[in-house]
């Protein structure tokens, strides 16, 4: 796409304006935008960006003031003109210039021996290119450009029309508004992808929903197709979708002379590619027999879950165009393609039963147990439905057949009921009207999808407060666990939280089936929990929708755990990612009584209620390096190392970019490795060499 020349004019470019900010000449607005759509380009599409978000910040606050002032200067590929209104209405439905077929399945080497056999009886020559590349598993969208313009994004719909979602697809910031098609002669063209969310977006997406109590996205499917249909393009834009673009399906050209880009299916990726578009230019191999094609499917099949993204399969393609048109397609897919899928993460399995179980904040969760079934390399028997309104969503009742998925790393879960199935024997869910374990009255609030039970002092909750408290994202007391905590809480040893440090050892010693070391090791650990950080303390102590990030901006906001009980509602708000719903809860949590006698109590016993007085930023011995960890460490837990490095003013990172100073490498390191062995700047250590630079030995 850039050059080497022009990558280093546009970064000299960025240099000069960073010089001369904050505002710009409006003579420069060309220049500005070149600037910032190659600096989104080196972000959003080569993961290796080359400007700090601040920066681009500043360049984009730039451009948006000169065009402010300029209106006349504004262009519709503008970089400031992916955000827009929301909508109102439905999407307006559109025609696509040509039906969006599906692709034939197959599922194994003697399906692909087959296909391949009929395509060369179909094509009359023995000796085929075929281009091999991923099937991306996310939402298909189709794009018109017109005169390089992005004039339109539609969806599938039944494949003749969609929905017309222009203004979303303009969110993503890997689409380019305009794209030098013309200069091959193209006037118009459609081409197809897939949007996606990638593995890391959905996670943390999710992340921030189980903050706040609400079932999670299914998978990261349905959480693209379900993006694209939001109503507000602001929401769109922050969920962080991804487009891949894999097809050229219709283009117009000038003098009707198809450019010599286009004659081959490989080239035309390559020629997407080139043009800014996040093609699988990289990812796709051509092959002429088909047992090598094979072999690369089985080798992207068993590196898939190194990969960012989803996949479910491979797509087989015949790479010569007019080969294509030559095999034609039957009323539902193409003769030329075909799609190999990968082992299945779904299975079917019977329902026999629900159990509901209380949380820590009263929530009642059913979990559908179901006949073990194995499901990619796991076997699974119990999974959460969340709330009420799953259950009558999808319709379940007990002895149906339902059908599970359990998608890479994303936990399982039941897609539907396979209702047809049914004998008339199955039986009605009956949710709850009381408290499972105390009999207590379940409230839903206004807006939930929850019933809690009420009582406070509901053995479960209790139980689960303490065993949240002592787990390892929270206090991490080791060798405590989920099992000593439900025995001592059954013995009478151990009925709150403070409990934990007052517990019997004598009585432990005299029970036996305690050995005295894990007694010892329970008793230092326990001791050790005192001084954990306070950030820590403040998530162990289970505030509703206060998760580990929120936990740790308001350590950060304190020097005592009280500060927080004498902040008003408005001061929660101002604090970064706290909105109305988690201040009022944090907020209501400091102002009952019970909870700051435990806090009184819990200071009494001797932990840590004040921030460590931390080196500033640019005075730690790490300020300004970036980290990224990779693989099993063996010496260090991920979590520790990680805080050593933030101890010592570092800064880590989730992905590997142009930004990473070092990545640490652990054992079966995957992908991050490679990808990092080809960033010359980036420092490759050892867990050794980590602990040396530590100061450790
Ligand atoms: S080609 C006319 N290539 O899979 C041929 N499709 O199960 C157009 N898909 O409807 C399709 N990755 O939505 C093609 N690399 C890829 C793909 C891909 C994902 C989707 C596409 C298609 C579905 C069929």
């Amino acid at each position: 796409m850039y050059t080497e020349q022009q990558t280093r004019d546009l970064q000299s470019k960025t240099a000069v304006f960073l010089q001369n900010l904050p505002s710009l000449p409006s003579t420069e607005v060309e220049a500005l935008r070149d600037v910032l759509r190659f600096h989104e380009y080196r972000y959003y599409v080569l993961d290796a960006p080359l400007l700090a978000d601040f920066e681009y910040d500043q360049l984009y606050k730039a451009l948006e003031a000169i065009e402010k002032t300029n209106p006349e200067l504004i262009r519709p590929d503008s970089p400031t003109q992916r955000v827009a209104n929301s909508l109102n209405g439905a999407f307006p439905t559109v025609n696509h210039l040509v039906p969006m077929l599906s692709l034939d399945n197959s599922y194994n080497a003697e399906d692909l021996i087959d296909w391949d056999r009929r395509v060369r009886e179909g094509a009359k020559t023995s000796t085929i290119e075929y281009c091999v590349e991923p099937k991306f598993d996310g939402a298909s969208i189709s794009l018109i450009y017109e005169n390089d313009l992005l004039v339109r994004g539609a969806t599938r719909g039944d494949g003749i029309q969609g929905d017309d979602i222009t203004t979303n697809i303009r969110q993503i910031r890997s689409v380019p508004l305009s794209a030098r098609f013309s200069e091959y002669g193209i006037t118009q063209i459609e081409i197809r992808g897939e949007v996606l969310l990638t593995k890391k977006h959905f996670k943390a997406f999710n992340d921030k929903l189980a903050e706040q109590n609400l079932p999670p996205l299914a998978n990261p499917r349905n959480a693209a197709s379900g993006s694209l249909r939001i109503k507000d393009p602001e929401e769109v834009r922050r969920r962080n979708l991804e487009a891949f673009l894999y097809h050229v399906s219709y283009h117009v050209d000038q003098a009707n002379q198809t450019p010599a880009a286009l004659e081959k299916h490989s080239s035309s990726l390559d020629l997407l590619w080139e043009l800014g578009f996040r093609s699988p230019a990289k990812e796709k191999q051509v092959f002429t027999g088909i047992e090598d094609v094979i072999q690369y499917c089985l080798d992207f099949e068993a590196g898939r879950d190194d990969l960012p993204y989803e996949i479910d399969g491979m797509v087989i393609k015949v790479n010569s165009l007019d080969l294509q048109d030559e095999l034609g397609m039957t009323t539902h897919h193409p003769r030329w393609a075909i799609a190999y899928k990968f082992k299945a993460r779904q299975a079917t399995s019977k329902l026999r039963g629900v159990d509901f179980q209380v949380g820590r904040t009263g929530a009642i969760t059913p979990v559908a147990k179901i006949d073990p079934v194995p499901i990619g390399g796991v076997t699974v028997g119990s999974i959460s439905l969340f709330n009420e309104d799953v259950i009558k969503e999808k319709d379940l009742m007990i002895g149906d057949t339902v059908l599970v998925e359990r998608a890479g790393d994303v936990i399982p879960y039941i897609v539907k009921s396979l209702a047809e199935l049914r004998n008339g024997e199955e039986q009605p869910i009956l949710f709850p009207s009381a408290c499972p374990r105390c009999s207590s009255t379940l409230a839903r609030e206004e807006g939930e999808a929850v019933w809690r039970c009420i009582n406070i002092d509901c053995p479960a909750q209790v139980v689960e407060r303490i065993i949240h408290f002592v787990s390892k994202d929270a206090m991490d007391i080791r060798s405590f666990g989920e099992a000593n905590v439900r025995k001592f809480y059954e013995l009478g040893w151990l009925s709150d939280i403070p409990g934990i440090y007052r517990l019997p050892y004598e009585k432990m010693r005299q029970l036996g089936g305690f050995g005295e070391k894990s007694i010892t090791n329970l008793q230092t650990n326990i001791e050790k929990s005192k001084t954990q950080p306070l950030h820590r303390l403040i998530f162990a102590m289970g505030i509703r929708y206060v998760g580990e990030t929120t936990a740790k901006t308001l350590a950060q906001s304190i020097s005592h755990l009280n500060d927080l009980s004498r902040m008003s509602l408005e001061e929660l708000q101002s604090l970064e990612d706290v909105g109305v719903k988690v201040a009022n809860s944090i907020y209501l949590f400091f102002r009952n009584q019970a909870n700051i006698e435990l806090i009184k109590e819990l200071e009494a016993l001797g932990l840590t209620m004040q921030t460590e007085k931390k080196t500033p930023m640019t005075d730690g011995l790490l300020s300004g390096q970036s980290f990224l960890f990779t693989g099993t460490l063996n010496r260090l837990k991920r979590t520790e190392a990680e805080e050593m490095v933030e101890a010592r003013g570092g800064k880590l990172l989730s992905g590997v970019s142009s930004k990473l100073n070092y990545l640490v490498v652990g054992d079966d390191a995957g992908s991050k490795l490679e990808k990092a062995k080809k960033i010359p700047q980036i420092q490759i250590l050892t867990e050794e060499d980590f602990i040396k630079m530590m100061g450790g030995e």
